[in-house]
């Protein structure tokens, strides 16, 4: 069967707010779709590895392998979750799907093509949506053990690839650095107007 449901992706910075976004959209996208609210590192046996296996210094594997399991996480949480749930008819939510691969490991040097093309048999996103919020002030909200990730010269290279695509009009900027309702609320806004443009979409 083919895919009749809708693919929406949320990405950002850490901290940005998009798992409190994916969720607050979900609830009020629920009351008229079908949703499946999902995120990556998926809970799948690579994501697993992924959360608990390379995110800390002292855990970190070359950047390479990084890319490459994320890409395979990618490819089992698709095929074993997100494309099952499309054909369904239903609206996935994924907080961070592709363009977190080309934001991070991209920033981290390695070429955006090498990216694209491991994760070529990753389903596109019919729409992605780039939480934007200052990598300082991400960096005051955020509380909990650091990631490697989390410093601000890497965020701010990790913004900057962002940028890049929502400048290409591959994703849709929100402006994050709002109180979380009004957030929610531009989101909200900004999803439906892109529902709207979906003609083959029927919920
Ligand atoms: N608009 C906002 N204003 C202030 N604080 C916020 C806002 N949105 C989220 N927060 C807070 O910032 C922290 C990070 O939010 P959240 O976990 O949603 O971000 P995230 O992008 O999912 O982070 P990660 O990349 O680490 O998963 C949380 O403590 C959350 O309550
Ligand atoms: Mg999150």
């Amino acid at each position: 069967m083919g895919k009749k449901g809708i693919f929406i992706v949320i990405e950002g910075l850490d901290g940005s707010g998009k798992t409190t976004q994916a969720t607050l959209l979900a609830k009020k996208l629920s009351q008229n779709h079908n949703i499946m609210l999902t995120a990556e590192p998926s809970r799948g046996k690579i994501g697993t590895f992924i959360r608990d296996g390379c995110l800390y210094e002292e855990k970190r594997l070359p950047t390479e392998a990084e890319a490459l399991l994320f890409a395979a996480d990618r490819i089992e949480h698709m095929q074993k979750e997100i494309k099952p749930a499309l054909d369904e008819g239903k609206l996935v939510i994924c907080d961070r799907y592709v363009y977190s691969s080309l934001a991070y490991q991209g920033s981290a040097g390695l070429s955006l093509d090498w990216i694209k093309t491991i994760n070529a048999r990753a389903l596109q996103a019919d729409f992605a949506i780039f939480i934007d919020v200052a990598p300082e002030r991400v960096l005051e909200r955020l509380q909990r053990k650091k990631s490697v990730m989390e410093t601000l010269k890497t965020q701010q290279k990790v913004r900057e690839v962002y940028l890049k695509y929502v400048e290409k009009g591959e994703l849709v900027r929100v402006d994050g650095d709002k109180p979380k309702d009004v957030v929610a609320d531009a989101l909200y806004a900004t999803v439906l107007g892109l529902l709207k443009t979906f003609k083959g979409f029927v919920s």
